[in-house]
């Protein structure tokens, strides 16, 4: 039974084939989500968790969410925005006439700074801690709503006073620290479309990023605090400003960099175009009236790996992705802002930080711990030690986190006080069942509730979850769709599948928070998302719907890897592999790994007439390490190298990535008989086996 739930599935890139500009991968099978789910231990789970009469008599969620959003979906929605705070208010739902772009609320006016920070001072909640932020080296910060108030009005003043206003964009590049926060909030407040990079990126990403932006400013830090050393930002910042002998004639839109005194390291200065932070912003006054804007305008652009190698700029809407993330939070983590301390261990990197940490928390007038540092400096219960000390009752993590501390063992959190707690999440990847169990026994002491909560940067807030209170739970299922949300688990035909089959999922409408497009490319939009199945969203994501009709995520059926819960295609890091001179071709599959869920493998050939390359395959594998991490960032860095004289193909040149992944995973190699030279197999495995 558990070979027949992927059968089905053939060759689906999330960009359909006419647009992959990768056709190494369009002949090849999909992705099988079977090798890194425990699918046998998702066939006989069997345990269900219903919610406790103690929780539920409290829950912000109730039964009739659902009934509301089923009799009248848009009436649902609408209500949902009503309880942002509007300048004016809007009278139009949705118009979705430019499928499939959508319009929600679109004659609505907000500022989605005002919503964050502005209201709770308005409405007497100005004393109430929005975050309590902690550094790695130990320092502390405590900021109310009326702090983060004046601190954004001073730094929408500064961005203002840097020429930088409505529309522009600006690229934030910093560590978890609260001027990360008041970065984002205070672009939102003057209308400036905010394009957050990962810290982890390398310079060359932060370019392609800045670029395909066309940034103006990018706001970023000396360095930021990582195991106990001082991680530069800047230098890399200069780099990636810099022309260099890959990208001669690039001619930055940045006209200024600000820069945010964190580490106080020593730190390069381009006169006239950088500036620190403390002077521009603490400078000005602490008044500043919101630029009011149209519910569609654009809030954000978050980059997300692309099949075709070039990151995809995302974009989101003002109004109804703020509908989406403020909603979701209240009803998923069930937040009771006046009693809890919430804490996202997600970077604000990432859509889980913007979500989850910036606007839907914030908009909810949530108590916030912001942690800057690493689970394990400068020891491995560093996150059960700011639980027990900030008394954090609602906990939002990600798989590959609960695997470490599986690893590190339990007594590091029974070494603390955990009973805080009170209802746990999980993000960003399947959740198997073991790590579930452990995460409730062990973190949440078997009383809290715990949330799978799956989505994606493109759907902007949570689409598949339980909510605590109302749905019983199973371990490794995130459930049903959440009210107002239209998911379907379909076949290749784009037909519903009967209970207990697998296939792809799909959204069949249109929600409020959906991105609004890719930036600058109305047509990849379309083709990326909406031309697999015909008017419907789909997600790149394999799933299965059980006999009780609740979803199962299998991972991804497309080339999109997922190493801790980071996104990355195997194009991009094949890319930078060949832009090595001693890697002739590069092929990159996604092999299950223990704690990061999957991780890197490359199989390369190298150039016969490459000069210098070492005899030994390790030395060569780490020099090609490193320059990954250069070209990508440290996240992209190949678990393994493998050097071999052949990769796998089809007769029409097409690598056959599934055989690659056999390898990779120790595996008996499958059916071979598509192959142009069925020996190539054999030549990979007998070349492992001699170490070269
Ligand atoms: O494959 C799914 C996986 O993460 C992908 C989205 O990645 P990203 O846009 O980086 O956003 C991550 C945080 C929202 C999805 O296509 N994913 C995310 N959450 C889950 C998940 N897979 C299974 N279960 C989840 N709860």
């Amino acid at each position: 039974m558990a070979n027949d739930v992927h059968e089905s599935l053939t060759a689906v890139p999330a960009e359909s084939p006419s647009s992959n500009a990768d056709p190494a991968t369009a002949g090849d099978r999909p992705h099988d989500p079977r090798h890194h789910v425990t699918l046998e231990n998702l066939h006989t789970e069997r345990r269900s968790f219903p919610p406790l009469a103690s929780f539920a008599a409290h829950s912000n969620a109730t039964a009739f969410e659902y009934k509301k959003a089923e009799a009248d979906r848009l009436e649902y929605w609408k209500e949902a925005a009503r309880r942002l705070a509007w300048k004016q208010e809007f009278t139009e739902i949705l118009d979705w006439s430019d499928a499939p772009v959508a319009r929600w609320f679109g004659d609505g006016i907000l500022n989605a700074c005002d919503n964050a920070v502005d209201r709770h001072v308005r409405e007497g909640r100005g004393d109430r801690v929005a975050f309590h932020f902690v550094g790695e080296p130990g320092d502390t910060q405590t900021l109310t709503y009326a702090d983060m108030h004046e601190r954004v009005q001073r730094a929408a003043n500064g961005l203002l006073s840097l020429g930088v206003g409505k529309g522009d964009r600006v690229a934030i590049y910093l560590p978890q620290i609260p001027e990360a926060v008041v970065a984002m909030l205070a672009c939102a407040r003057i209308g400036a479309i905010h394009s957050v990079v990962f810290g982890g990126f390398s310079a060359a990403s932060l370019r392609q990023r800045i670029d395909d932006a066309q940034a103006r400013l990018v706001i970023t830090a000396d360095g930021g605090n990582r195991r106990g050393s001082h991680l530069a930002l800047k230098p890399l910042v200069d780099e990636a400003l810099a022309p260099s002998i890959a990208h001669p004639g690039f001619a930055a839109s940045v006209e200024h960099v600000l820069v945010v005194k964190r580490t106080g390291q020593p730190t390069e200065w381009t006169e006239g175009r950088d500036l620190w932070w403390h002077d521009v912003v603490d400078t000005q006054p602490a008044e500043h009236e919101p630029e009011w804007v149209d519910a569609e305008h654009p809030l954000f652009i978050l980059y997300t790996s692309g099949t075709t190698g070039a990151p995809k700029g995302l974009w989101h809407s003002t109004g109804g992705y703020l509908t989406g993330a403020a909603l979701t939070h209240r009803i998923v983590f069930d937040l009771k802002p006046d009693t809890d301390v919430y804490w996202c261990s997600a970077d604000v990197g990432w859509i889980t930080g913007h979500t989850y940490i910036v606007y839907g928390p914030m908009i909810n007038g949530a108590t916030q711990v912001l942690y800057e540092g690493t689970p394990d400096t400068p020891h491995q219960g560093r996150w059960w030690e700011i639980v027990q000390e900030y008394g954090v009752t609602i906990f939002y993590t990600a798989p590959t986190a609960i695997r470490t501390f599986m690893k590190w063992g339990e007594a590091i959190p029974d070494g603390f006080d955990l009973s805080s707690l009170r209802l746990l999440g999980s993000v960003g990847e399947p959740i198997n069942p073991e790590a579930w169990m452990w995460y409730r026994r062990v973190i949440g002491g078997d009383r809290c509730p715990i949330v799978d909560t799956w989505w994606q940067t493109e759907t902007g807030s949570i689409m598949i979850s339980p909510l605590p209170g109302v749905t019983a739970t199973k371990p490794g299922s995130a459930m049903t769709a959440m009210p107002g949300i239209a998911a379907e688990v379909v076949d290749d035909e784009g037909r519903p599948v009967r209970a207990g089959d697998g296939g792809y999922l799909v959204i069949t409408e249109p929600w409020p928070s959906m991105l609004r497009g890719i930036w600058g490319d109305r047509a990849r939009f379309a083709r990326t998302y909406w031309n697999r199945f015909d008017g419907m969203y789909f997600a790149g994501d394999g799933a299965k719907k059980d006999v009780d009709g609740d979803l199962w995520l299998l991972g991804r059926v497309d080339d999109v890897m997922n190493v801790s819960g980071h996104r990355l295609t195997t194009t991009e890091i094949e890319h930078a592999l060949v832009a090595h001179p001693w890697v002739a071709e590069a092929a990159v599959v996604g092999a299950t790994d223990a704690i990061t869920g999957q991780a890197v493998v490359a199989f390369v050939i190298v150039r016969g007439d490459a000069e210098g390359v070492p005899e030994d395959g390790e030395a060569i594998a780490d020099a090609l390490r490193a320059h990954v991490r250069k070209e990508i960032g440290p996240l992209a860095k190949p678990r393994d190298i493998l050097v071999v004289s052949e990769v796998p193909k089809t007769r029409s040149g097409k690598i056959m990535r599934r055989l690659l992944r056999d390898v990779a995973e120790n595996r008996e190699v499958g059916d071979v008989t598509t192959l142009a030279d069925s020996s190539v197999m054999d030549a990979i495995k007998d070349g492992l086996a001699s170490g070269r």
